[in-house]
């Protein structure tokens, strides 16, 4: 029976109340997350998003009818107390904020029963994660995912206020847009007034920003939510919320400067670390070469040795291959390891197989001076010597090579480098390593498309002092783009923007648009560049991921309220779904099965 709490108002939330509350009538409301009945008295645990309050029931001090109703109380029923606030009568229970206390109660509703849920609510849950996303409405009663999102709301309250007072105009930009080709995959809406037409769903605000700094208003920013069509991976949704900034008359020093003191007050305020700055920077290529990541996780050592040269006359097959074709031999030292047993090295390799390696070479120093290694006996003692000495091999120390086109031997090591401080468990989640990536390059070469594309999008300026490589050398061009990589992760990244006509034409060129086509896509922003364009730049943080780091979460999933799983649906709506024959109609769509189906 569900009763109205007509003539009841909640006084405190459940943790609220502390000792200092100690003789106080109070009303509290919430949900039963445990009921004991102990003979003439019964405890009730009662849970509401602040923490966890005991209330104790005495027939003396309730009445008969009141202690009837909380005999029957079970998990999860909503109910509303009055009572006053007493010191614990048993023992205090340190690990509650609440646990000096108790609430006597007085009276007693119920507002509403539950059914048994499917899983416990309770903190560091066993359940499986596909049944709590179907349940998620219960998944999100549970104390730590409560914990995240308020964190979540924090950051954005603290983000509004802090750039706000920067000077930064809080401007909403459109969902439905025009679909632009580069980039991820676009979603698309299909619109009825316009059958064959379709809108596409923002992969960001970039566009519009631009034209906000066009039209004047020099300081923008908003909490937008994107979309993008892509592989999920743990760390990636498929609708996600940026903290997008662009800025005018400025250079990549003013944005670094303002998002600094930004990142400085939030982590300050949210996780009580004092950041130091300014943050670290380095340029792409160097972490590439120290680290074979473009988002080292600097938490720990471990970096990569280039050795090709040590190794250049060497008769091994394996390394002068990939030197004769251009490549280059790099290794790293897993200090200590020499005594991994050969199954775990033999894991090792096959990890470093599943990022494109052939093979894994390694050479384990024994305590005695001599080598345990897959490729000892290809090499001369001198080689192997020098071998050792350029990778600051010491006894004890095991050391792993990969030999390949520079792009693998990094991507092989760099993850390499990174599953061993895994096993090793060298990566402490409060440990806060924030680095900016500078310098990325303007292009990559798609080996699918045939062509350059740009790596971060088409309007990021290049360095000046490289715009004279363009037409030579479009591969070695650097960009004035720069990532924040905090603990290995991309938590945002942004550029300076190209506001120049001449430049941004050739920027078009070299992706391979033909005029019609650049004008076709972005002629609206074409347009605006010529009525008087200020210089900008701008960037964007993924909140989730931001937000995610913050409080230590190992998926995304777990600080956003209703996410999405791996094949990008909703196990809790069921969306996406099949829609009606009538709206498809109205749409002008018509279905084919066969197109339809996994591609
Ligand atoms: P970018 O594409 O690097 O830049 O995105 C900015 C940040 O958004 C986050 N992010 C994601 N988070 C969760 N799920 C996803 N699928 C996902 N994709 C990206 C990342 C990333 O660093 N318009 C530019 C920014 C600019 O130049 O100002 C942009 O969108 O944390
Ligand atoms: P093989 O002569 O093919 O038996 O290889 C000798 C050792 O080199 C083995 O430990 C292989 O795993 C390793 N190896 C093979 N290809 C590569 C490569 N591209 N980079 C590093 N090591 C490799």
């Amino acid at each position: 029976m569900a009763e109205s709490m007509k003539g009841l108002k909640r006084t405190h939330r459940c943790a609220e109340l502390g000792t200092g509350n100690i003789g106080e009538h109070v009303t509290v409301m919430g949900w039963v997350q445990k009921q004991r009945n102990k003979g003439g008295i019964i405890f009730v645990d009662l849970r509401d998003r602040s923490g966890i309050l005991q209330i104790i029931f005495e027939e003396g001090d309730c009445g008969s009818e009141y202690f009837a109703k909380a005999m029957k109380l079970r998990s999860e029923f909503v109910i509303a107390v009055e009572g006053r606030v007493e010191a614990r009568s048993g023992a205090v229970n340190e690990n509650l904020a609440t646990g000096a206390i108790e609430v006597r109660a007085e009276s007693l509703r119920v507002l509403s029963e539950s059914e048994t849920p499917p899983f416990p609510i309770e903190e560091n849950s066993k359940t499986k994660e596909e049944l709590r996303l179907k349940y998620r409405f219960l998944d999100l009663r549970r104390p730590d995912i409560q914990k995240n999102l308020m964190v979540r709301s924090r950051v954005a309250t603290l983000t509004r206020a802090f750039l706000a007072e920067e000077g930064f105009l809080e401007i909403e930009t459109p969902t439905l847009i025009k679909s632009t080709p580069e980039g991820a995959r676009d979603y698309l809406v299909p619109s009825r007034v316009h059958p064959g037409s379709f809108y596409a769903l923002p992969q960001s605000p970039q566009l519009f920003k631009q034209l906000l700094m066009c039209s004047g208003y020099d300081r923008y920013f908003q909490l937008a939510r994107c979309y993008r069509d892509e592989d999920l991976r743990a760390d990636r949704q498929p609708e996600f919320t940026q903290i997008d900034m662009e800025l005018s008359f400025v250079d990549v020093d003013d944005v670094l400067d303002v998002n600094e003191r930004l990142l400085k007050k939030l982590f300050k305020e949210i996780c009580g670390y004092d950041l130091q700055l300014p943050i670290q920077r380095m340029t792409w290529k160097e972490a590439m070469e120290r680290f074979g990541s473009d988002k080292p996780d600097l938490r720990f050592g471990m970096e990569l040795h280039d050795v090709s040269d040590t190794v250049r006359n060497t008769e091994f097959a394996v390394f002068k291959g990939a030197l004769e074709n251009g490549g280059s031999v790099r290794g790293i030292n897993a200090e200590g390891q020499a005594h991994m047993p050969r199954k775990k090295i033999d894991a090792l390799v096959e990890f470093a197989k599943g990022y494109g390696a052939k093979g894994l070479a390694y050479l384990a120093v024994q305590e005695d001076g001599s080598y345990k290694s897959s490729f000892a006996k290809f090499m001369t003692e001198d080689e192997l010597k020098a071998l050792v000495e350029a990778m600051d091999g010491k006894p004890g120390d095991l050391l792993l090579f990969a030999a390949d086109k520079n792009k693998v031997v990094f991507d092989v090591l760099g993850a390499l480098r990174l599953e061993l401080a895994r096993q090793l468990d060298l990566l402490k989640k409060d440990d806060f390593r924030f680095l900016w990536v500078t310098e990325f390059p303007l292009l990559e070469y798609s080996e699918e498309e045939n062509r350059f594309v740009a790596m971060h999008h088409p309007f990021t300026m290049p360095m000046e002092e490289d715009l004279d490589l363009i037409d030579t050398d479009p591969g070695a061009v650097r960009a004035k783009a720069y990532d924040i990589v905090l603990n290995g992760t991309e938590m945002g990244g942004g550029s300076v923007r190209i506001h120049q006509s001449d430049i941004q034409e050739k920027m078009f060129e070299v992706l391979g648009f033909t005029k019609e086509r650049a004008q076709e896509q972005f002629g609206f922003l074409l347009e605006a560049f010529k009525y008087g364009v200020p210089p900008h730049a701008g960037l964007a943080y993924g909140l989730d991921r931001m937000v995610m780091l913050m409080v230590g979460a190992d998926s995304i999933r777990d600080v956003i309220a209703f996410p999405k799983v791996k094949d990008a649906s909703c196990l809790m709506t069921e969306a996406p779904s099949p829609v009606d024959e009538k709206q498809l109609k109205e749409l002008g769509i018509e279905i084919c099965p066969e197109e339809n189906s996994q591609d």
